[in-house]
């Protein structure tokens, strides 16, 4: 994703993945008021993967504080420490980030209009298909519109008529390839998580669907035969 806050950024071109963090809300709210509720930490180890750069980002995790810090207000509870890391790959723009740090700290606090003692954030560079912490390490493991990005191009997709995905135009055998690929990749990523988190930790994904039985439904791949198309006209007016 572009970093920085300019007008082609990430930060100022998500509208729409902050609106599905918005419809998940509810189950985010499940998920960790479960978790206190049942545990009673007085550490807390918070994930975000795929957490890109940009107010989406910081929404995740004030919301996520937000619920706890209501709980143990309601609980008469001390506030619990708090450690969250912020995964994405390597190249993501996590100096943005961080350069945001203390505005989303103090925003947070005036929100909340209570002190937390102990708030303190990571940055987890590295891919979700790989191990990202050390074993029983989290209790709770979020990660909104990062899964449908897989670990790498399937093999043996070469030949395939111009797409950059797939289309209708795709062959069954291509079809098939995103298939194994996809199962391989989020079997491996539900295989590391359930290392990492603790025993009653909670995992929420959220990715894109489709309603329809085709594999190419405009649901989910009219924006890359859109982009197929662009970056075939790019193509055909490059003078050699
Ligand atoms: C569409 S953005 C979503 C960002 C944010 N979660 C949101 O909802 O606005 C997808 C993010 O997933 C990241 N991503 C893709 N594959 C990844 C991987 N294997 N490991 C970690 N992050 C990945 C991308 O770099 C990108 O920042």
């Amino acid at each position: 994703m572009n970093g920085g806050d300019g007008e082609q950024s990430y930060a100022n071109n998500s509208v729409l993945q902050r609106k599905v963090i918005s419809l998940t809300k509810p189950l985010r709210d499940e998920a960790i008021t479960g978790l206190y509720r049942n545990s009673l930490p007085t550490s807390l180890a918070i994930a975000d993967l795929g957490c890109s750069c940009g107010p989406n980002t910081f929404l995740v995790i004030s919301e996520t504080i937000k619920v706890v810090e209501k709980l143990r207000q309601e609980m008469n509870h001390k506030s619990p420490e708090y450690k969250i890391f912020l995964n994405d790959l390597l190249g993501n723009d996590f100096n943005t980030i961080f350069q945001s740090l203390d505005t989303f700290k103090k925003n947070l606090r005036n929100e909340m209009g209570t002190e937390m003692d102990h708030c303190y954030i990571f940055g987890a560079p590295g891919s979700f298909y790989d191990r990202l912490f050390p074993d029983k390490s989290m209790h709770f493991i979020h990660s909104s519109y990062s899964l449908q990005f897989l670990s790498k191009v399937p093999e043996g997709v070469e030949n395939h008529k111009g797409n950059i995905y797939l289309s209708s135009t795709s062959p069954s055998y291509v079809v098939k390839a995103y298939n194994e690929q996809y199962k391989r990749d989020f079997c491996h990523f539900l295989k590391c998580r359930a290392q990492e988190l603790v025993e009653g930790g909670r995992l929420l994904v959220t990715l894109i669907g489709r309603q329809s039985e085709e594999p190419w439904s405009k649901d989910c791949c009219a924006i890359w035969e859109l982009m197929a198309t662009d970056l075939k006209d790019m193509v055909s007016q490059v003078k050699l």
